[in-house]
């Protein structure tokens, strides 16, 4: 009794704890104020003039001039200059975003009508604003589709001063009436200014609602950074969790592992704090493995000849006559794995050595096969590369332990085990080495690398955003594309 009373309180917390760790991100992504104050300052050009495009509705309305009643209407109102002094953002703990638009001035123009029991008449005016204070706070949530979304919480505008000057048409009238028209303009223009706005947010809300979140990224590999929650707002930082599993674009099959927690502060002084899981680095390996990736060249035709390998294979291939071309590939046998630990990142890969020597007519004769499980640690940090927009990886590696074994018994290449195995693993290590010094280029290009770490089950960056190429990817709406 007490025994599976126990039972199955292990088994309901454990699978809560699945159900917790199902639902942690691959990556996640921590912004700070920082980003939001040069996001501001980015933003000053970009909004101005993605407003001043739209057209405005109509104002309409009656004043008291006297005994008589007059209408007026304000057709084909445009923004034509926007000034302001300044445009602030910040968190909104809980909600998402805020932004304060002040001061500067505004000219609008539009055509006017005016139509009374006494007279009627139309010109062409235009309107002067001053001291204007706009808040907007913007709601962030993830949507159905997993793709983060935007809204308008609430919107108000002020406006103190209003110039009006108009055009055409019989001028003592407009002196008579351009006070209390003023007045009715100013707060029909507050609306104005949010419902304008409102549209705006409502536009980027479907840009990024067209955003493709599943990415591309060569012909053998694409990523899904679909949303796994809302975004969560505190005062000091905003925190985007996304899924972050890659998968084949040849079979569409995605590898979802189950990624640990990650836990991080985001560093001040830079715009953003990335953790990449581990689970991420798996994956990208699984998809990359299943798509044919992950073989290498150990020795070919173009390998130095005076190296220990090459005498090595010479004598091998002496029961062949004279070839002087060997070919040996190294492939994995399963996806490699990885584990990181602080400030080291664990590879285990299984492999097979095909040693092969070239004759001629394209023939081919077996030298040996061996299989192979190699275990290397490795110091690496990513960087912007210092010459091509993107980032580099490098590194350098230790070895943990190197297995070899050669499958043909009774074989020459078998009683040559250790000496195959000495050779090759200082190949292999040399290969590694070379590569991770030489760097590994990343055509990622959104973010500003200053500083990467190793933690225990993630790599954390500290990051700058690229607030240029993110406007690209808005307004082209296809991150791959840049
Ligand atoms: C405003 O008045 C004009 C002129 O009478 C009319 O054409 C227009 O439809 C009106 N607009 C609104 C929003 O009522
Ligand atoms: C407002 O800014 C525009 C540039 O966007 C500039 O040409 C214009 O002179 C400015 N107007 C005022 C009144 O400051
Ligand atoms: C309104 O501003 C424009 C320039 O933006 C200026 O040419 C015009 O004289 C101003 N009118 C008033 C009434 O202040
Ligand atoms: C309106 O225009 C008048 C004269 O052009 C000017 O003296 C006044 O400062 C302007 N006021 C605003 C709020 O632009
Ligand atoms: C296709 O998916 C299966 C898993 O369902 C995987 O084993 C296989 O390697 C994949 N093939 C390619 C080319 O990605
Ligand atoms: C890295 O981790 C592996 C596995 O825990 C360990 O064998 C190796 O010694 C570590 N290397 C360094 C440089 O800490
Ligand atoms: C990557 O870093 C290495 C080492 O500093 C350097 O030699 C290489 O040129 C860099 N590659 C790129 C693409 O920046």
């Amino acid at each position: 009794m007490v025994m599976s009373w126990f039972c199955s309180a292990v088994l309901l917390i454990l699978s809560a704890l699945c159900l917790c760790s199902a639902e942690n991100p691959g990556v996640k992504v921590k912004l700070t104020k920082m980003i939001m104050d040069k996001g501001a300052a980015y933003a000053k050009q970009n909004l101005i003039s993605q407003l001043k495009d739209k057209p405005l509705p109509d104002v309409n309305g009656t004043i008291t001039m006297g005994e008589e009643n007059m209408n007026y209407a304000f057709l084909n109102i445009r923004l034509v200059d926007f000034n302001y002094t300044s445009l602030s953002s910040s968190f909104v703990p809980g909600t998402g975003i805020k932004l304060v638009i002040k001061g500067g001035t505004t000219t609008l123009t539009s055509d006017f009508e005016l139509y009374g029991w006494l007279l009627t008449d139309n010109g062409f005016c235009m309107l002067n604003l001053t001291e204007i204070c706009i808040t907007v706070i913007i709601g962030v949530q993830r949507d159905k589709s997993n793709k983060p979304s935007i809204h308008t919480v609430s919107c108000e505008a002020d406006i103190l001063g209003v110039n009006l000057t108009m055009i055409g048409g019989v001028s003592y009238i407009y002196d008579a009436i351009r006070k209390p028209m003023i007045k009715m303009i100013r707060n029909d223009l507050n609306q104005q200014v949010c419902s304008m706005l409102r549209g705006q947010i409502q536009q980027w809300d479907q840009t990024l609602n067209d955003l493709k979140l599943n990415i591309l990224l060569d012909n053998s590999i694409g990523v899904d950074l679909s949303l796994v929650n809302d975004p969560v707002f505190t005062e000091q930082n905003a925190e985007i969790d996304s899924e972050c599993m890659f998968y084949s674009p040849v079979n569409e099959t995605k590898v979802a592992l189950t990624p640990a927690a990650m836990s991080f502060d985001a560093q001040k002084g830079s715009m953003l704090t990335v953790g990449l899981s581990e689970a991420s680095f798996n994956s990208a390996s699984q998809v990359y493995h299943s798509g044919g990736g992950f073989i290498f060249r150990l020795f070919d035709a173009h390998s130095k000849s005076n190296s220990k390998a090459a005498a090595l294979l010479a004598g091998l291939c002496q029961p062949f006559g004279k070839t002087k071309k060997q070919l040996v590939l190294l492939s994995a046998s399963k996806a490699p794995t990885f584990l990181l630990q602080t400030n080291n990142v664990t590879v285990g890969f299984s492999g097979i050595i095909n040693a092969h020597a070239l004759l001629p007519r394209a023939q081919r004769e077996t030298l040996f096969t061996a299989r192979t499980d190699i275990c290397f640690s490795a110091q690496v940090s990513i960087l912007d590369s210092n010459f091509l927009p993107g980032l580099n990886l490098t590194g350098s590696i230790s070895l943990n332990s190197f297995n070899l074994h050669v499958e043909q018994e009774q074989s020459e290449a078998k009683k040559r085990e250790a000496e195959i195995k000495a050779i090759f693993m200082e190949e292999i290590l040399r290969m590694l080495n070379d590569n991770l010094q030489t760097g590994l280029y990343i055509p990622f290009r959104f973010f500003k690398i200053t500083t990467s770490t190793i933690k225990k089950g993630f790599m954390m960056v500290n990051a700058n955003m690229n607030f240029e190429c993110l406007e690209n990817v808005l307004s082209s709406g296809n991150p791959s594309k840049s």
